[in-house]
């Protein structure tokens, strides 16, 4: 395994340009198991997890090549309609293969997910919404089995506990297309990676209207068709470079930059002191002044995305005063704080708060990254810290930032990758 090596203290400079949202390319190459003709995705992220969901697609019966950013899907020799442990348990996301199988083929067998360090991650909802079109539904041995003589459309709530779910709205919108009649889902998630599975579906031939609002509809239709789509900018990858160079007191430039999908950060980042200023696709990333404490509660789409939690903290362990950050998505999604108080941090863990006492700097120090948003976080930590970091297992890291070690080079960071 290999460890990423950064030599911290210097500040950031340059120009970034990010990749395609991978939480929007794993749905939407999901979503052409729904048609038997081919599809062309661009601007797909070359990352661990789309690599698992090529292979996911191929066992499934997909041909699906990779190149230079543009997957191509079509169908292979016999489709399939079971999807391995082997491969599900790797990555949560490829539970959003149940919805399409289920809609084209009436029938599934997808392994359930199982949980990871950030949480339970149940799929009661996701569940309930397809029982909801007429899916019958058993659980045996770790599987989903799911099957349904004919799907119809129906209106469903699918809010939870901690409110609407993501890849639970992407089941049910694509089992819904090919559902006979109506679909009405309330409480949708309306995170832009949501309503970018949509405009893909409507491009296949799909009828949704209301996506990116909390009500979506769709009215069935018979089949869908092959389709082409360009995928949106990461706005966590975004968010991520721009908090690198608030945290370096740096003056970095983000191309292919939707600030319009990062509301929530951007009031909480200006409100910290940060100057963002947009020219074209183009964001330009700068401290206005010394950086003043915020608090932050992350929420369901427009709130404050929970997968910027790690990153947000890092920023705050090195602004002067007290900041309270409450996680209210997945409670216990602070693997981040023990490894960033090894680096000198003072953060106090109270249920779902943290509470950061702000230092003047971090040390570096030896950490381990234990997901993708905390190995983010300790990355702008050791961007920070006077001397050296060193971040184990940077498969993490791997799952979700495509090139970072030559994207952060590219900004003059002092940063190399070793064996462990
Ligand atoms: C998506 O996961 C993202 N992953 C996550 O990003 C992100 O953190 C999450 O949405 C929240 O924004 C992808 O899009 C591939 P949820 P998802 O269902 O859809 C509870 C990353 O770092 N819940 O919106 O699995 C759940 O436990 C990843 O890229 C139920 O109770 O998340 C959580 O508390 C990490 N029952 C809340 O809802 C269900 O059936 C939101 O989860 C489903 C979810």
């Amino acid at each position: 395994m290999d460890k990423l090596v950064i030599e911290g203290n210097n500040r950031l400079k340059g120009e970034v340009v990010v990749s395609g949202a991978k939480n929007a390319a794993l749905p939407i190459m999901a979503a052409t198991l729904l048609t038997d003709q081919p599809c062309v995705i661009k601007g797909v992220p070359s990352l661990r997890d789309t690599n698992t969901m090529l292979k996911i697609l191929r066992s499934l019966g997909k041909d699906a090549e990779f190149d230079k950013g543009t997957v191509r899907i079509a169908r292979g020799k016999d489709t399939g309609s079971f999807a391995d442990y082997k491969l599900v348990s790797t990555m949560r996301a490829s539970f959003c293969v149940l919805g399409p199988l289920l809609g084209k083929l009436k029938k599934a067998k997808v392994s359930l997910p199982g949980g990871c360090v950030i949480g339970v991650r149940p799929v009661d909802l996701h569940l309930k919404g397809l029982k909801a079109l007429g899916a019958e539904i058993s659980i045996e041995a770790g599987y989903v089995n799911a099957s349904a003589p004919k799907l119809k459309g129906n209106s469903m709530y699918l809010g939870g506990v901690y409110g609407s779910s993501v890849l639970a709205t992407d089941n049910v919108m694509m089992a819904a297309t090919l559902a006979r009649g109506k679909t009405i889902i309330e409480s949708a998630a309306c995170e832009p990676e949501v309503a970018d599975l949509a405009e893909f579906l409507i491009k296949m031939g799909a009828k949704i209207k209301g996506h990116g609002t909390p009500t979506i509809e769709i009215e069935g239709v018979k089949e869908l068709h092959g389709a082409e789509h360009q995928i949106i900018p990461d706005r966590i990858e975004s968010g991520t470079w721009i908090l690198a160079s608030l945290i370096t007191n740096g003056d970095i430039r983000i191309k292919n930059c939707c600030l319009s999908h990062l509301g929530a950060l951007v009031d909480k980042l200006q409100e910290a002191g940060a100057l963002l200023t947009k020219t074209d696709g183009t964001v330009r990333a700068r401290l206005r002044t010394k950086l003043k404490p915020v608090n932050v509660s992350t929420l369901p789409y427009p709130g404050f995305p929970t997968d910027m939690q790690a990153q947000i903290m890092s920023l705050m362990t090195v602004t002067p005063g007290i900041s309270v950050i409450t996680e209210k998505i997945y409670p216990d999604r602070f693997m981040h704080v023990a490894e960033l108080n090894r680096m000198g941090a003072h953060i106090l863990r109270e249920g779902p708060h943290a509470i950061v006492e702000g230092i003047k700097n971090l040390s570096g120090a030896p950490v381990m990254a234990s997901d993708l948003r905390a190995s983010a976080c300790l990355v702008l930590a050791g961007l920070a810290a006077k001397g050296t970091t060193a971040i184990s297992r940077i498969y993490h890291l791997e799952r979700g930032y495509e090139n970072i070690e030559q994207k952060m080079q590219g900004l003059g960071a002092k940063v190399w990758r070793e064996k462990e």
